[in-house]
């Protein structure tokens, strides 16, 4: 069975309850590739970012209303939109799959993401040993680590859980420690 088929029912299930519960206005996939999540989740978001190194499947997501996309590195979309004090709901992590890779793009993400937004990552649980390479481009890389990093290190600030099939999906959501429920203030 190919583990990866099912990533984008997650991920749109996951952005479908936050579009239910009205907190929706804005999604950003990082690394596209051609579309497969993308263009399951940007038809229900207000506005969607769709941010890849490679341009070469941008044509198949020509037809998805307000949804920009951004021919560049995650890195630059990130500090640019830092600079520009922009705010998103839902973030989807899921390009280079280098643990430096992948642990810059959440550091920079948590400064981007709304109280209650979730940052998603992908391959934070390889199915096996096999399945985790030195290169970022290929398999699972070494993300895990980024998932291990942000559960030791970042639990002041955000809580985490990582679903250990189709090769691990961690879910993150900023928090603030002192309220559960964000509609009682
Ligand atoms: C695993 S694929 C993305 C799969 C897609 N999220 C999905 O659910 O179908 C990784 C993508 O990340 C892109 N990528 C890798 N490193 C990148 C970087 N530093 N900045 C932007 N895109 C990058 C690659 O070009 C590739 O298209």
């Amino acid at each position: 069975m190919n583990v990866n088929r099912l990533v984008p029912d997650v991920i749109y299930t996951i952005a479908k309850g936050l579009s239910d519960y009205g907190k929706l206005n804005s999604y950003v996939e990082l690394g596209v590739y051609k579309g497969r999540t993308f263009k399951r989740v940007a038809p229900i978001a207000k506005k969607s970012y769709a941010v890849d190194i490679s341009d070469k499947y941008f044509k198949n997501f020509d037809n998805i209303k307000n949804a920009e996309l951004i021919h560049g590195s995650t890195d630059e979309f990130l500090k640019s939109n830092i600079s520009k004090k922009m705010k998103f709901d839902l973030i989807f992590i899921d390009a280079n799959h280098k643990f430096e890779n992948s642990f810059s793009e959440f550091c920079l993400s948590l400064q981007l993401i709304n109280d209650n937004g979730l940052i998603l990552l992908h391959d934070t649980y390889p199915a096996s040993q096999e399945w985790i390479s030195e290169d970022g481009d290929r398999k699972c890389g070494d993300t895990w680590k980024t998932a291990l990093k942000i559960k030791n290190d970042y639990s002041d600030v955000c809580e985490i859980v990582t679903l250990p099939f189709y090769h691990g999906i961690s879910i993150v959501r900023k928090i603030n420690k002192t309220e559960q429920l964000d509609w009682m203030n």
